[in-house]
C-alpha cells in the first residue's frame, strides 16, 4: 500500500499540514510513523477534487494571495531537470509494472487452481470490488506522480522538517522559501557552508561551484545545496537553525529597493541584500540599521522566505534622526549598513498547537507579521488567530494584508481591536473581553502558543493576564519594542 508523507498528503487533500495533523490527533486519519495511506486519505477527505491539478492550484493560490506580489514568479524546472525526473519516475514505473505483471499472473494461476472452490469465488469477488473501490486512490496516486515531477519532496534529518523543491529552485532556495533556516554562507558555490548529505534520493548539479568537496565527502553523498536541485524525493542530513543562538552575527551592506507609504505615518522600507551575502535570520528577529549617521535596531517585518528582500516598517517620528532621514532624504538605490540578527521572538517548532498572535499598537505588528509569514510558509499551524490592538484605527496600518490572510487561508482569523486611551496602561476591558471570547472559541489556553509584541507595559500586562488565565509560561513568546 502506497504511503505518503504528511506534507504531500496535505497538498493532495488541499489542506495545510496542521489541518492534517489535527485529523490524526483526533483519530480521524490513521498514520504510520508519520506517513498516511492513500486509501485512508481518500476516506478522510472524500470531498477532495482530484481533477485538473486542483490541489496544486489551490496551494499556489493560497500562497499567492497571502504573500502578495512576490510568490511564484518562478520558472518551470529546467528542461534537463524535468527530463531526468521523468526518467527516474519512468524507471520506478517500469519496476512497478513488472511487479504488477508478476502478481497478475500469480493471481490468474491461483484463480484457475481454485476454480469451483468457495475460496476461488471469494478471490474473484474481492478482486472485482477492489477495482472499483480503488478508482479515487488511482487518481490520487496519478496526481502524486505529477507532484513528484513538478515538486519533489525533501525531508531533513535529524529535525524532520519537510519542504518541496518547486520551479527552478535549488534545494537551498526551496528550503529558504519554505522558511527553513538551512545553513548557508555565500549561496554561490564558494564557501561549502550549505553542504548536506543526501541520505536517500538523488540530486542534480544545476550551478557551477568553485568549492571542492573532498573525495571522502562525495563518497558519503555530500552535495552543495546552493548548487543542486532534487531529481527525486530526498532525505537529507543537514544542519538547520531553529533557535536564535544557531545563527552567527553578520554585517552586510544592502541597497534600498523600494519605499512605499503604508499609511500617513508608516513607511515600508525594502532593502535588497547582495546575491552572495544575504542576511541569515529567523522570522521575528531584528537587525541594527545604520543610515545617515544614525542607528537603531528595527524588527525585520519580512520572513526569511523572502530571500534577499528585507522589509522594515518605519514610523514617522519628527525629531528622531533615523526616521527624519528615511522620510526626508533616503532614496532608492542608497546603501544601508546592517548587522544582526538579534532577538529571540521566533516560532517554536516543537508542537503543532494553534497559534495566537497579539500585536499591540504600531510597534507590535512588524515582528508579528514576520513570524506569521514564516508560519504560513511552513503550513504547519492548525489555526492562526491575529489580534491587532491599536489605540485607534490608524494604528492598523496594514489592514488589507491582514484581511487577505483571513480570506485566503483556512483557519486564519483576524480581529482588529481599538483599545483607545487604555492602550498604554492596563490590559483594557475591550481586550480582556476579546481574549475571553477567544478562550470560549478556542478552548483552553493551554492548547495554544501565544506570541505577544508591543511596548514593555503592554507586554507585561498581557503576560500577567494570560498567565492568570492558565497559559503555561513556556507557551508564551514575547517581543518588546526598544
Ligand atoms: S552557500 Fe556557499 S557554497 Fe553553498
Amino acid at each position: 500500500m502506497e504511503l505518503l508523507t504528511l506534507s504531500r498528503a496535505a497538498r493532495l487533500a488541499g489542506v495545510t499540514r496542521g489541518v492534517l495533523q489535527k485529523r490524526i490527533r483526533d483519530g480521524q486519519l490513521p498514520s504510520f510513523e508519520g506517513l498516511v495511506r492513500v486509501d485512508d486519505l481518500v476516506r478522510a477527505f472524500p470531498e477532495t477534487q482530484l481533477e485538473d491539478n486542483a490541489e496544486l492550484a489551490r496551494v499556489s493560490q493560497i500562497k499567492e494571495r497571502a504573500f502578495g506580489r512576490r510568490v511564484y514568479e518562478r520558472a518551470l524546472p529546467d528542461k534537463e531537470v524535468l527530463a531526468a525526473r521523468l526518467g527516474a519516475l519512468g524507471l520506478e514505473l517500469a519496476e512497478v509494472k513488472a511487479g504488477a505483471a508478476r502478481y497478475r499472473a500469480l493471481l490468474a494461476e491461483l484463480g484457475r487452481r481454485l476454480a469451483g472452490h468457495a475460496l476461488g469465488a471469494w478471490l474473484k469477488q474481492e478482486l472485482e470490488a477492489g477495482m472499483t473501490q480503488a478508482e479515487d486512490e488511482r487518481r490520487m496516486l496519478a496526481q502524486e506522480g505529477v507532484m513528484r515531477v513538478m515538486a519533489p519532496h525533501v525531508k531533513v534529518m535529524p529535525g524532520g522538517q519537510e519542504f518541496f523543491v518547486e520551479g527552478a529552485d535549488t534545494v537551498l532556495d526551496a528550503a529558504l522559501h519554505a522558511g527553513l533556516g538551512m545553513a548557508y554562507g555565500c549561496s554561490a558555490g564558494n564557501c561549502g557552508e550549505c553542504r548536506a548529505r543526501v541520505v536517500a534520493g538523488s540530486v542534480k548539479q544545476v550551478r557551477h561551484h568553485d568549492y571542492r568537496l573532498s573525495d571522502a565527502e562525495k563518497a558519503q553523498g555530500y552535495a552543495l545545496m546552493c548548487c543542486c536541485t532534487a531529481l527525486t524525493d530526498l532525505v537529507l542530513e543537514a544542519s538547520v537553525a531553529r533557535f536564535a543562538d544557531d545563527i552567527p552575527l553578520q554585517s552586510i551592506t544592502a541597497q534600498v529597493r523600494r519605499m512605499d507609504p503604508l499609511s500617513a505615518d508608516m513607511m515600508l522600507l525594502e532593502l535588497l541584500t547582495p546575491r552572495t551575502n544575504r542576511l541569515r535570520f529567523l522570522a521575528g528577529q531584528s537587525a541594527q540599521v545604520v543610515l545617515g549617521g544614525a542607528q537603531a535596531t528595527w524588527p525585520i517585518a519580512s520572513c526569511p522566505c523572502e530571500e534577499r528582500r528585507l522589509q522594515f516598517h518605519v514610523r514617522r517620528m519628527p525629531g528622531n534622526m533615523l526616521s527624519d532621514y528615511v522620510y526626508a532624504r533616503l532614496r532608492v538605490g542608497e546603501s544601508v549598513a546592517l548587522s544582526g540578527p538579534v532577538g529571540d521572538f521566533v516560532l517554536r517548532e516543537d508542537g503543532a498547537r494553534p497559534l495566537v498572535f497579539v500585536a499591540w499598537g504600531w510597534q507590535g505588528f512588524a515582528p508579528v507579521k514576520s513570524v506569521i509569514e514564516h508560519a504560513l510558509a511552513q503550513e504547519g499551524a492548525e489555526s492562526i488567530d491575529l489580534y491587532w490592538i491599536g489605540a485607534n484605527a490608524a494604528d492598523h496600518y496594514h489592514p488589507k494584508l491582514c484581511r487577505s490572510w483571513a480570506e485566503a487561508i483556512d483557519n486564519f482569523r483576524y480581529t482588529p481591536l481599538i483599545a483607545g486611551a487604555g492602550l498604554h496602561g492596563e490590559v483594557t476591558q475591550a481586550v480582556r473581553a476579546a481574549l475571553a471570547g477567544m478562550l470560549r472559541d478556542r478552548g483552553p489556553l493551554a492548547e495554544c502558543d501565544f506570541y505577544v509584541a508591543g511596548d514593555s507595559a503592554q507586554v507585561a500586562a498581557s503576560r500577567t493576564f494570560l498567565l492568570e488565565q492558565g497559559l503555561p509560561q513556556a507557551q508564551l513568546v514575547t517581543w518588546v519594542s526598544q
